[in-house]
């Protein structure tokens, strides 16, 4: 066997169904979960309808699909990606600069496995707390992760500042995710462009994970991506930069497994190329309704709707017991706890029969080599995800808000 596997970390929902294991709730109360991170609104009923198209499904799956993904498809995220962040026109083309991929999540993966030298010294940069792929893309690459973390002190944002320069000199791929899972921190222009500026200084990718940037608040303020910060600097090529977009939190399609891939374009053609082989194309019926998804903002702007009932509506009451704030963007809270994560998740599971996620799993105590030292900056807070519905989620903070923390 590939020795790497056994670099990898339990997954942090082994870890919770551990801790868990033996507990019983002491209420008769609904169990309710806040621990994943599962859209949970309906999905778009005209995406629904179009996969029962029977002439679509015969399409789609009498034959093999394109890795490159259809021409419409392609077009339709170029336009998207276009239009969502002020891109200067033809600069982002569907011929060159947009893959589709089978969600986010294989793609945050397997672009490290295509991007990666395989150097005895080379180090992905990632967030602490985070998602835990890029971990394991970075190991199973044969890299060393350096986990950055992500203070209050820093408004819950990677302190970059922390990052040696003789790390950052074998750096060879930067995960970055904004909005923060879990944190709901969203790195602005400025910050997106100092980035940039590291990486040409370094010579390194950026991956970003944009997967909640359509999840916000004010419909004026979108959070900013890392193409804009290209656009906004003329950077038409968009050297070493490359973003991730999903179809499952903007548009409710956890299972359709649809996002995409844009950017450079002499990295996309590696990656292309890589994806022939791992064989990885996305079902034709799949392309098909992901470029209507792609072409639609009414259902978009209609969730985010639904999400911002929830936060005003919830805040106010864990307010009461809890110090939660409305994220900047994606739907977590990430609140600090009265008693170390791990107890606190267990008492609200026995006590008010609520699951939430420790923030200790979603990071890292990192080593002399893998970040210097420091505490695991997920320990002492929970994730809470507000995806359930507004009555399933206000419940859950009124049991919250009546435990005696
Ligand atoms: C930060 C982050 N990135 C990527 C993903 C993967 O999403 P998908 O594969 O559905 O696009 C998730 C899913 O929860 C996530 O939280």
């Amino acid at each position: 066997m590939n020795p790497r596997l056994s670099a990898l970390q339990a997954y942090p929902f082994e870890r919770l169904n551990a801790l868990k294991a033996n507990l019983k709730p002491a209420t008769e109360a609904a169990h309710i979960a806040l621990s994943i991170g599962e859209p949970k609104h309906a999905p778009p009923d005209f995406i629904v309808e179009a996969l029962q198209d029977n002439g679509l499904l015969r399409q789609g799956l009498g034959g093999y699909p394109a890795t490159r993904g259809s021409d419409e498809l392609r077009s339709a995220i170029a336009d998207w990606a276009t239009q969502r962040f002020d891109l200067k026109p033809d600069t982002l083309t569907a011929e060159q600069h947009v893959l589709p991929v089978n969600g986010t999540r294989e793609a945050l993966f397997s672009f490290a496995q295509a991007v990666l030298s395989g150097s005895a010294d080379s180090v992905v940069v990632m967030p602490n707390p985070f998602y835990q792929i890029y971990e394991g893309a970075a190991l199973l690459g044969g890299a060393q992760p350096w986990y950055v973390p992500c203070p209050a002190e820093n408004g819950l944002l990677p302190d970059f500042d922390s990052v040696p320069e003789a790390v950052w000199r074998r750096t060879e791929l930067l995960y970055l995710c904004s909005p923060g899972n879990p944190t709901g921190a969203v790195v602005d222009l400025s910050g997106l462009k100092r980035l940039i500026e590291l990486a040409d200084r370094f010579d390194f990718i950026i991956a970003a994970d944009e997967c909640y940037s359509e999840i916000y608040f004010d419909e004026s303020q979108p959070p900013a991506g890392l193409l804009e910060a290209c656009a906004k600097l003329g950077r038409d090529d968009y050297r070493r930069c490359v973003v991730f977009h999903s179809l499952s939190k903007r548009s409710n399609l956890p299972g359709l497994r649809s996002g995409f891939v844009a950017g450079d374009a002499r990295i996309l053609a590696q990656y292309y190329q890589y994806r022939t082989y791992h064989g990885c194309a996305m079902a034709g019926h799949v392309q098909a309704v992901s470029a209507m998804a792609w072409r639609d903002e009414a259902h978009v702007t209609a969730n985010r709707a639904l999400y911002r009932e929830k936060f005003t509506q919830v805040t106010p009451v864990l307010q009461q017991v809890l110090d939660v704030q409305i994220p900047q963007a994606g739907f977590y809270y990430w609140p600090a706890t009265p008693t170390d994560d791990e107890t606190f998740a267990q008492r609200l599971f026995e006590q008010c029969h609520i699951t939430v996620l420790p923030g200790t799993y979603l990071g890292r105590q990192p080593t002399a080599e893998t970040g210097g030292a420091g505490p695991n900056p997920g320990s002492g807070r929970i994730r809470m995800a507000l995806v359930a519905s507004l009555d399933e989620c206000l419940q859950a903070a009124e049991r919250i808000r009546q435990l005696s923390l």
